[in-house]
């Protein structure tokens, strides 16, 4: 495998849109008004811009996340793990047939930093693609102001467990976190907590609900506990998840309110594999073997549950660990 450690270059400026247009590898990025277009030594895509970018930011927040993220049934990216591969078609049946299928490989560091440079510049003032679509401006349109605030959500790290002493309210009114209106009518109950004499100020409780109702942003799962490899990350949904995830790993959900609609299809040639309504309470094991994609009607709270186990990925991808957790049998 060549690993491809090219830079980004920008290739010219469009003197009617003022965008940017960008060359990795063999690949090109042009956007105009409404669209993301993209090239490569044997084809072209094109994908509605919204979609583009909210993806875009999620790949390089999540740092590639757990295998494949698809933009779309076309395009994306595979994480290795300190080499990503950028594809066109590559996973897709009716490319590979028709030979335009198209995949180079680059360093982690390369792929950031060019995703980083195309959003800075195809990004403007009053549109956040982390926010959902009613909470945000569009990105339709000519270059506006350059956004001067940090793309990515700086991540904001807790000092102590949420709630303790020494803790800043991370999520509160205070903090300019005021409650998402689709959770105006839910109420926060406060925990009981009864500690045996002597552990007073080194056990707390908070509610999770409040805490995820505070989210501004969707789609976008924040880690709240760790324990070694196991990684417990909560969110809020709304709209759709702007990409598909293809695992390399199981992956856990528990739907904590509201509904999200889930479509399945084969991780290779996404063939449907099947669709799951989960509705507040529901948990499910997503294979390893699929690419998944979450539909949320109304802004819904879901804990996702990750195992972040080195290696786990040749694991999944050589058959030594069946796709599936459990075996109901
Ligand atoms: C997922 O791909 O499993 C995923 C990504 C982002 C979310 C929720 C689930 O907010
Ligand atoms: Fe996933």
């Amino acid at each position: 495998m060549t690993v491809l450690d090219h830079t980004i270059t920008r290739v010219s400026v469009d003197e009617v849109t003022g965008y940017t247009s960008f060359k990795l590898g063999s690949f090109e990025f042009r956007r105009d008004e409404y669209f993301a277009h993209i090239t490569w030594p044997k084809g072209s895509h094109i994908i509605e811009i919204d979609r583009f970018l909210r993806a875009m930011v999620r790949d390089i927040g999540w740092g590639f996340f757990y295998g494949w993220i698809f933009f779309d049934d076309v395009f994306g990216t595979t994480n290795h793990y300190g080499t990503v591969d950028v594809f066109a078609g590559s996973y897709d049946r009716g490319c590979k047939e028709a030979g335009i299928d198209f995949l180079e490989t680059f360093s982690a560091q390369a792929v950031s930093e060019a995703f980083e440079a195309i959003s800075r510049d195809w990004i403007s003032n009053g549109y956040d693609p982390l926010n959902a679509p009613l909470e945000t401006g569009t990105p339709i349109g000519p270059k506006g102001e350059e956004r001067t605030d940090p793309l990515l959500r700086a991540f904001i790290a807790a000092d102590r467990m949420l709630g303790l002493e020494g803790d800043k309210p991370v999520r509160s009114d205070e903090t300019g976190h005021p409650v998402n209106r689709a959770f105006a009518d839910l109420t926060f109950d406060t925990p009981d907590i009864v500690c045996e004499h002597g552990f007073e100020g080194q056990l707390h409780a908070i509610n999770l609900f409040d805490h995820i109702a505070r989210s501004d942003v969707t789609w976008n799962p924040s880690i709240s506990a760790v324990t070694r490899a196991n990684i417990c990350c909560v969110t809020s949904e709304e709209h759709m998840l702007p990409v598909i995830h293809g695992n390399d790993r199981n992956e856990w959900f528990i739907q904590l309110s509201d509904e999200i609609h889930w479509q399945i299809a084969d991780k290779n040639s996404g063939q449907p594999r099947g669709r799951i309504v989960m509705k507040a309470g529901d948990v499910c094991a997503m294979p390893a073997d699929i690419r998944h994609q979450g539909f949320a009607p109304k802004r819904a709270m879901l804990m996702v549950l990750e195992n972040g186990t080195p290696g786990l990925e040749a694991r999944y991808a050589s058959g030594e660990l069946k796709p599936y957790p459990v075996d109901f049998g």
